[in-house]
């Protein structure tokens, strides 16, 4: 069975989502950020504030590869995992891509509930935002399958990729 990658910009569901499709498929759920949090025992953010974006970056990576590895999963990605093309190029290998997609403003509803995410963390975060998702565009355009999720319910967007899935004969 192959793995089903979640990427996505911050905010567009990809943990919420990627649990309940596990849990529907019955297959393992992997969140990738949680996985860095829990071996170097410390949050993104402190990551981020301790030893920089490309520190963080390396141990993403790390992940990537450890998890790419391995078959039957669904893995949630963090936002920025499609920068660096050895990380999509791994994932790839035994995985199905798929890109989950919202509009800046349904992002900034979701982010600003909580301050653990460091790029957002500036005084104008929809402008980041907007600057971030214009420049990531082309990369979460590579995926596979491209959901769009705004003001579905997760029930919908689980039931949109089994049907995704199934065309592709997956
Ligand atoms: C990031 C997204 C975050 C986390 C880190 C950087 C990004 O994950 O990996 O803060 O560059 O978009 P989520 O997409 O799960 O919020």
């Amino acid at each position: 069975m192959k793995n089903i990658v979640l990427v996505g910009f911050m905010g567009t569901g990809k943990t919420t989502v990627g649990r309940a499709l596990a849990e529907r498929l019955g297959m393992e759920f992997v969140e990738l950020d949680a996985e860095v949090e829990e071996r170097e025992g410390m949050s993104i953010k402190e990551i981020f504030e301790r030893y920089g974006e490309p520190y963080f970056r390396d141990l993403e990576t790390e992940a990537v590869k450890m998890f790419s590895e391995k078959e039957g999963l669904v893995i949630s990605t963090g936002g920025g995992v499609v920068l660096r093309k050895e990380n999509m190029d791994a994932l790839r290998k035994k995985g199905i891509i798929i890109c989950l997609w919202a509009d800046p403003e349904t992002i900034l509803k979701r982010t600003s509930k909580n301050s653990d995410r460091p790029l957002l963390n500036v005084p104008d975060p929809l402008s980041r935002i907007k600057e971030l998702l214009s420049y990531r565009r082309p990369f979460y355009e590579q995926a596979d399958i491209m959901i769009t999720n705004d003001s579905k319910d997760i029930d919908e967007v689980v039931k949109e990729i089994m049907d995704k899935l199934k065309e592709k004969g997956l």
